[in-house]
């Protein structure tokens, strides 16, 4: 029996998310000690010592089914952004928050927006319901935020931007958001994924409080995650605030006990360290600039990034130069499943794993390592 005849003909027609290069895939298949992976946007510094410690006093109590709803750390989240309980969901990573409200609200009769080289998940998600996605053209790698305003008709159910972008790292400004949301009808979500936020929020129109405006449009959903400055990933943290109606049926939807039981708990002793998350975005934004420079030196067509990553037009596919690059030991991101068989999307590590980098780098363009 042909089991694909019975998947459903949406699920058939999505291709399947390659995430980063694992560090011990890497060491497995070319027998190397020492791996750098700059991949998928991890916090170099790790998480905080005190999130560390704390960890490790907490495991005697992984026996337990968690509280499902995370009330303590949803009321923690609540406060951070002056908001209610309500108005916050937490999920499996901003990932699963994306999946719920795909599967809330989204049917084939709908249509959704995003753009070209925008978060390749939420299109793979919005296409396992069979929505329709209209993908519309960046304007020098960021959001068309007016474009995109056009293309709504009465089909659109959902609008989708990650601000900053990724690959892109590229950010739209407060003003450019506002009118997006001005010029939305009521009955179009519009869901501004804001994952990379503490990169960006030093950069003068950053939308510093998008969380706010969830009080006054009841379409808005914003997305943040503890995956990037906090430094959690493998505790797969993140959260959706918007009005309580709407995250009402996100909730009503998601599993059981979609975050496990050290995941809330870290993830609320991750909130009062606030000067660990500072420090680690202060050096990572520095790194990047100083990246950036040394990656256009050596002939990379940088773009802008107010994210913790580079995106970058590189001197040879990127597919051959991230496996140049494996070689040495340093795992980057190609981007072939955007399209871009000659960009690349590189993570910000820490100082000493930056000038690795760039030593492996300027073997691989010499071919001295083919
Ligand atoms: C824009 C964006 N949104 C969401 C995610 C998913 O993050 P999480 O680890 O919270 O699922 C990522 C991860 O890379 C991302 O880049």
């Amino acid at each position: 029996m042909d089991i694909e005849t019975l998947t459903r003909p949406c699920v058939r027609i999505v291709s399947p998310y390659f995430p980063g290069k694992p560090i011990a895939e890497v060491q497995r298949e070319l027998g190397l000690k020492k791996v750098i992976k700059l991949a998928s946007n991890e916090n170099p510094f790790g998480a905080s010592p005190r999130v560390l410690a704390f960890l490790r006093r907490e495991t005697a109590e992984v026996h337990l089914y968690p509280e499902g709803a995370s009330p303590v750390l949803r009321r923690a989240l609540a406060e951070l952004h002056g908001l209610s309980a309500l108005n916050v969901v937490v999920g499996n990573g901003s990932d699963e928050v994306i999946r719920l409200l795909c599967e809330a609200f989204l049917s084939p009769e709908d249509d959704v927006i995003t753009s070209q080289y925008g978060f390749i998940r939420f299109k793979q998600q919005a296409m396992m319901m069979g929505a329709r996605v209209i993908e519309v053209p960046m304007a020098d790698w960021r959001h068309d935020l007016e474009t995109m305003a056009r293309a709504v008709s009465s089909r659109t159910k959902m609008v989708y931007i990650a601000s900053p972008n990724n690959p892109t790292g590229t950010y739209n400004s407060k003003e450019e958001v506002h009118d997006l949301l001005k010029a939305l009808p009521a009955t179009t979500l519009l869901v501004i994924d804001e994952a990379y936020y503490h990169y960006a929020v030093h950069e003068g129109d950053y939308p510093r409080q998008s969380t706010d405006l969830v009080r006054k449009f009841p379409n808005l959903v914003v997305l943040r995650t503890f995956s990037k400055a906090y430094g959690l990933a493998g505790l797969r943290i993140g959260y959706g605030v918007g009005d309580a109606e709407l995250i009402g049926w996100l909730d009503r939807i998601r599993m059981p006990f979609n975050l496990g039981l050290l995941s809330q708990r870290a993830a609320l002793e991750a909130l009062k360290d606030t000067a660990w998350l500072k420090k680690g975005v202060s050096v990572v934004t520095k790194e990047r600039d100083a990246l950036a420079k040394a990656l256009r030196d050596l002939g990379f067509g940088v773009v802008d990034s107010a994210a913790n990553f580079l995106f970058a037009g590189s001197p040879c596919p990127g597919r051959v130069l991230f496996k140049r690059l494996l070689k040495s030991g340093v795992i980057i991101r190609p981007l072939d499943e955007y399209g871009l068989t000659h960009h690349v999307r590189i993570s910000i590590g820490a100082p000493a794993e930056n000038r690795a980098l760039l030593a492996a780098l300027r073997s691989a363009l010499d071919g001295a390592n083919p």
